[in-house]
């Protein structure tokens, strides 16, 4: 694991995009796993300036989404896939049909299970991720990896923790119905990435940060299963990197 500490969240922005970019031109099919939330917005931003500055184009881009929710539409404003369309997608040439967000958009249990089977094949069929880009929850998920997620876990239903769905509130309207529950990557196959890059930025992820890099191996903290990838880079700013000793 290496860790990276800049300046500020725009340092970071400018880090990750430079990675994506260099995947982008130097794989013949490259493989992104995306991430939504705060934390990548500057990311997205980012490229869509150095997609319109010609710095690369989209068009042999693959990209895997780590979650969506359950239980709402994806033309829901929150949904994660409306997220994408609306800060990346739209703006830049990579084809719809070469993005992919976990599809949950049913009530059934059966045919979540079947899709979270068929995400993890896309994802191999695809030739495995070149490059996850990840944030980190407050509680150490990563995905929606929750605190006690098993590090061999794989593409599946998980229910959100208490602290998610208050972390999240601030982007649903006060009495809209907030999900509960999602479909995410399991732990198991982001640590099949062939690289991963954990963006954190702010003083609010500096305890979640400290766990993941300094504490023990544990599935109270998600995202300490990156200590076990030999090419997981965490790039953090300096009010996030504020508790690290
Ligand atoms: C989003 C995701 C989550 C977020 C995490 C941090 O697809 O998988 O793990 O990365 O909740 O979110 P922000 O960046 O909003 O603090």
């Amino acid at each position: 694991m290496q860790v990276i500490i800049l300046p500020s969240a725009h340092d970071v922005a400018l880090y990750a995009a430079d990675r994506v970019v260099d995947v982008i031109n130097t794989k013949p099919n490259p493989v992104l796993g995306l991430a939504t939330g705060s934390t990548p917005i500057a990311l997205y931003k980012e490229l869509v300036a150095r997609y319109h500055a010609k710095e690369m184009s989209f068009r042999r881009v693959v990209s895997f989404n780590l979650d969506e929710y359950i239980g709402i539409a994806d033309t829901h404003q929150q949904s994660y896939r409306a997220f994408m369309e609306r800060y990346l997608f739209e703006h830049i040439d990579i084809f719809d049909e070469n993005t992919h967000v976990p599809i949950a958009d049913s009530q059934d249990v059966n045919v979540l299970k079947r899709s979270a089977q068929d995400y993890e094949e896309w994802i191999l069929q695809a030739g495995g991720i070149d490059l996850q880009i990840l944030g980190i929850g407050l509680n150490g998920h990563i995905g929606f990896n929750e605190p006690t997620s098993s590090f061999a876990s794989r593409t599946r239903i998980k229910t959100l923790s208490e602290s998610t769905v208050v972390a999240n509130k601030r982007f649903f309207e006060e009495g809209e119905y907030q999900p509960h529950l999602a479909l995410t990557m399991g732990i198991g196959t982001i640590l099949e990435s062939k690289s991963v890059l954990l963006m954190a930025t702010g003083k609010a992820k500096a305890e979640a940060v400290k766990a993941m890099i300094e504490g023990p191996l544990s599935a109270m903290c998600p995202a300490s299963a990156l200590q076990l990838h030999e090419a997981a880079t965490i790039v953090l700013d300096e009010d996030a990197a504020s508790l690290l000793t």
